[in-house]
């Protein structure tokens, strides 16, 4: 069954979806994307990443392509023509389609890409128990980390590496040695004293959705947890560690380069807020009409 994507006004089948080689997402990445999850049917803190999208889009200067319930209905629209029950939601806008010169043009559309991918909850919580293995890289981006850009070309060198040497993420570290975050994902450590450390929200940063979700169920789940900033060497001495996104959930993380966290398997604080999380998926998100288990 042939995928469907809607680009720029058309749903057509993904072989068919093309987008302008003069389109300043192609030749500049000048543009910014979201990803949300859809679990059991239902999209996953979608009002935080609409907000989020719509901030991206404001601090880029890029037009609103759509209204707000426009997008939503063809996200909706989107997942039904692809029968999708779990799995992620793409949307990209970029500033559009104009002759090649770096300044912005004077008059352009926002093209909006939006598609959609199967990607099972229960293959994510099997590697969950067992937890998953980062290694570090130098962050070499840019001072904007807080925009979701779809320029994630250090990110992409980043995640290479990680696959290259067996490992699931990379944790960039900064020129002070303090471990910003993944490259496609938000870093946790918990203290040898017991308290979740997470990097605090800065431009250094994506503050990710989950991120924030995780911080809200520590607290109602009486967790300590403090916003600061950790070094790698912190880390290393960590009783747990975790990744978290919109496709990784509260990852538990057991190896941090060559070092053991832990005791090696995923610790108390992880599964709690794993737990937590998918009890908050289950319970808060609303089901998308028309969609059944495929
Ligand atoms: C660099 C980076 N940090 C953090 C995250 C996690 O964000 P969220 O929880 O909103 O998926 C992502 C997700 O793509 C990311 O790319």
């Amino acid at each position: 069954m042939a995928r469907i994507a809607f680009v720029n006004g058309r749903y057509a089948p993904l072989s068919e979806s093309m987008v302008n080689i003069e389109d300043r997402g192609y030749q500049f990445s000048d543009g910014i994307y979201e990803v949300i999850a859809l679990v059991d049917g239902c999209l996953v803190d979608e009002t935080p990443h609409l907000d989020r999208l719509w901030r991206s889009l404001s601090e880029l200067k890029i037009s609103e392509p759509l209204s707000r319930p426009a997008l939503k209905l063809i996200i909706r629209e989107v997942l039904r023509r692809n029968y999708i029950y779990d799995g992620i939601v793409y949307i990209q806008v970029t500033r559009g389609v104009a002759p090649r010169d770096h300044a912005f043009p004077q008059e352009a559309k926002p093209s909006v890409v939006i598609y959609a991918k199967r990607k099972p909850l229960k293959k994510l919580l099997q590697k969950a128990k067992t937890g998953v293995h980062v290694i570090t890289v130098p962050d070499q981006r840019w001072q904007r980390c807080d925009i979701k850009t779809i320029s994630l070309l250090p990110n992409c060198l980043g995640k290479q590496q990680a696959v290259e040497q067996g490992a699931y993420e990379a944790w960039q570290i900064d020129q002070q040695g303090y471990v910003t975050e993944g490259t496609s994902s938000n870093a946790w450590i918990v203290t040898a004293q017991g308290v979740l450390v997470t990097c605090p929200a800065s431009q250094n940063i994506l503050r990710g959705i989950t991120r924030d979700r995780i911080l809200a169920l520590a607290q109602s789940c009486g967790l300590g947890y403090e916003e600061r900033l950790f070094t790698l060497e912190e880390a290393y001495q960590a009783r747990e560690a975790m990744v978290s996104s919109a496709t990784s959930l509260a990852m538990p993380v057991i190896k941090i380069d060559d070092h053991m966290v832990g005791n090696g398997h995923p610790g108390d604080f992880a599964s709690v807020l794993l737990e937590a999380y998918c009890l908050y998926m289950k319970e808060k998100s609303v089901p998308v009409p028309g969609l059944r288990r495929s």
